[in-house]
């Protein structure tokens, strides 16, 4: 069985004491820490931007995957990359050119991501496949933490299983496949068996008053 990776999300962290959170889950074992950046038009949501995870970049070591749900994404990659960002996640509808987009974050070195709604099909990211490091399927839709998981993801889970290992199968480099939204112990037994190797959490690790075992429950749940 392949390793699982766990990406506590900060969107359900104390945002008045964002650095120690941060610490606190890096400690408490997450794999990387998930940033949801969130511009009040794409979603309808504001959360924080390049100069907060910037200052987050000196409080821990663990990889940080940012996931962008802004629009256009274009104009902001070189300030994340500046940031600190190590992957960045965009979204076909941000637009207007997703094959130019992950070009551009490879460009800047760091990993590239393509994010696919709850109502996007795997078709979207089956032509730049080659351009990514990273999918990520969201099991809500974008905007807002502590939501109910959609069992409807389960099956799109499965089949980019299936596209990544025909694709590495031919080759082609590895890609990580992500799961965000409502993912709980329960819910990530599900997305393991559908195929997923890395699982956002927000709620149910922030949300948990020990840190350390909300993510042992998570990753034990394969
Ligand atoms: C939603 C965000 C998620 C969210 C997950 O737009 O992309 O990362 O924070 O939160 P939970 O785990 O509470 O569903
Ligand atoms: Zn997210």
């Amino acid at each position: 069985s392949r390793p699982i990776r766990i990406a506590p999300s900060l969107l359900a962290a104390d945002f008045a004491r964002l650095g120690e959170e941060a610490r606190a889950v890096a400690a408490a074992g997450a794999d990387w820490l998930h940033l949801d950046i969130m511009d009040g038009h794409f979603v309808p949501n504001i959360s924080f931007g390049p100069v907060v995870v910037k200052a987050l970049r000196g409080q821990v070591d663990i990889p940080f995957d940012v996931h962008l749900m802004i629009a256009p994404a274009d104009p902001y990659l070189a300030a994340f990359a500046e940031a600190g960002a190590d992957l960045i996640s965009v979204h076909p509808e941000a637009g207007p050119h997703l094959h130019r987009t992950l070009q551009t974050i490879r460009g800047l070195g760091k990993q590239a991501g393509v994010v696919l709604n709850p109502a996007t099909p795997v078709s979207a990211v089956e032509t730049v496949l080659d351009l990514c490091d990273l999918i990520l399927v969201m099991s809500v839709n974008p905007g807002f933490g502590g939501q109910s998981f959609l069992e409807s993801q389960l099956g799109k889970i499965a089949s980019l299983r299936q596209m990544i290992d025909a694709h590495v199968a031919r080759g082609g480099q590895p890609v990580a496949l992500e799961v965000d939204g409502g993912v709980t112990a329960r819910t990530a037994a599900r997305c393991i068996e559908a195929g997923a190797d890395v699982l956002v959490a927000g709620t149910a690790v922030f949300g948990a008053a020990d840190y350390a075992r909300a993510i042992a429950d998570i990753r034990s749940a394969a």
